[in-house]
């Protein structure tokens, strides 16, 4: 595809200030900028012009200029507008309505994709195996739940925004003080899970209605200090030299068994039809010890920079950075309406 003269918003949020759970969430959006830089440096070089869509805490500017002056495409990096992960939703839809192109899922798909327990009943609807769970929203009593261990999480954050050390929980008292942190910090429901104690694998999918499925990428645990979990941490994806960044390394999926595999790729493939994914998302597993695999969330618009997930996964199929986002870019730009 042409790139030449081609203008490309690239849309993303520099906020300062998030609209709840923890200062240094803010980590999250600070890497969203290497991004952006990255994606600047490409497009200069295939001739594109990049438009600068950043969405600072006072969004009008940005919004006027894409009423006023709409590029071509958007490229949509902005997961928490006005540092508010419930607004992700709200961008995309704001460009359906001007008719302008965008890259990722739709807005139905993303906001699907925020609400972690809905997905879950709607895997287990479909027989994709998801761990056992209960919902507690603020103010209701602690349910009667004795899987022990059991993870605590934030029902409708992600970027492992409210996930430290003390959200696998190994008593009655842990799980009712986590599931408390839970309502006070993020002020939204507490989904409690049964902990799959086994391997953590991530399947990254990129393409149109039939994705193609990308290698396997898994999470080595074994740097990962023995008095801690082992979980992907939010010290874990943001904070590059802790400990608990050096005990997730990723590194290429280590030796399946045929049938894991191909559950696995089944899994993934029903999981991006189910939310209603598009052109690129990541299926977070993990395997159990008896090595059966559980989807654990799916990724809609998951991180898109040059040393993500996706992008290692792209990679280990052949490609390169650029490739991946000039690819992702042209799936967004083949939905342009065409001019009558
Ligand atoms: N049921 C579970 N069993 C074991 N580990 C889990 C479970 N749920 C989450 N985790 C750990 O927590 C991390 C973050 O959870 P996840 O549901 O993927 O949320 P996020 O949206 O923050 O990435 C996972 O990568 C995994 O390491
Ligand atoms: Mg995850």
């Amino acid at each position: 595809m042409e790139w030449r003269g081609v203008s490309v918003g690239v849309l993303y949020g520099k906020h300062r200030k998030m609209a709840r759970g923890a200062a240094r969430d803010l980590l999250s959006d600070a890497d969203t900028l290497r991004t952006v830089r990255a994606a600047r440096a490409v497009l200069r070089q295939v001739g594109a012009r990049f438009v600068d869509l950043g969405l600072a805490d006072d969004p009008r500017s940005t919004l006027a200029l894409l009423v006023c002056r709409p590029p071509a495409v958007v490229l949509n990096v902005c997961d928490a507008p006005l540092g508010d992960s419930a607004l992700e939703p709200a961008l995309p839809a704001f460009l359906e309505r001007l008719g302008i192109p965008y890259t990722g899922s739709p807005p139905g798909a993303l906001a699907f994709c925020r609400d972690k327990p809905a997905v879950k009943a709607c895997l287990r609807r479909a027989h994709v195996p998801t761990p056992a769970w209960v919902v507690v929203p603020p103010r209701r009593r602690p349910p009667r739940w004795t899987a022990l261990p059991a993870i605590v999480k934030p029902a409708t954050e992600d970027a492992s925004c409210g996930i430290d050390r003390r959200s696998v929980v190994a008593s009655p008292a842990e799980l009712r003080d986590r599931i408390a942190h839970v309502h006070r910090r993020y002020r939204q429901p507490a989904l409690v899970e049964r902990f799959v104690d086994g391997r953590e694998l991530n399947i990254s999918l990129v393409g149109g209605r039939t994705p193609r499925v990308l290698p396997f990428g898994e999470i080595d645990f074994s740097a990962m200090p023995p008095d801690r979990p082992a979980i992907v941490t939010f010290e874990a994806k943001w904070m590059a030299g802790r400990v608990e960044d050096r005990g997730t390394r990723p590194i290429p999926a280590r030796a399946l068994p045929r049938e894991t595999r191909a559950a696995l790729r089944a899994h993934a493939l029903a999981a991006w039809r189910l939310t209603g994914c598009r052109d690129y998302a990541r299926v977070d597993v993990r395997l159990d010890a008896r090595g059966r695999p559980f989807v654990l969330e799916v990724n809609a618009n998951p991180d898109l920079g040059p040393e993500a997930g996706l992008a290692r996964a792209w990679s280990r199929a052949g490609g390169d950075w650029p490739g991946l986002l000039l690819h992702v870019l042209s799936l967004a730009r083949r939905r342009a309406p065409r001019a009558t």
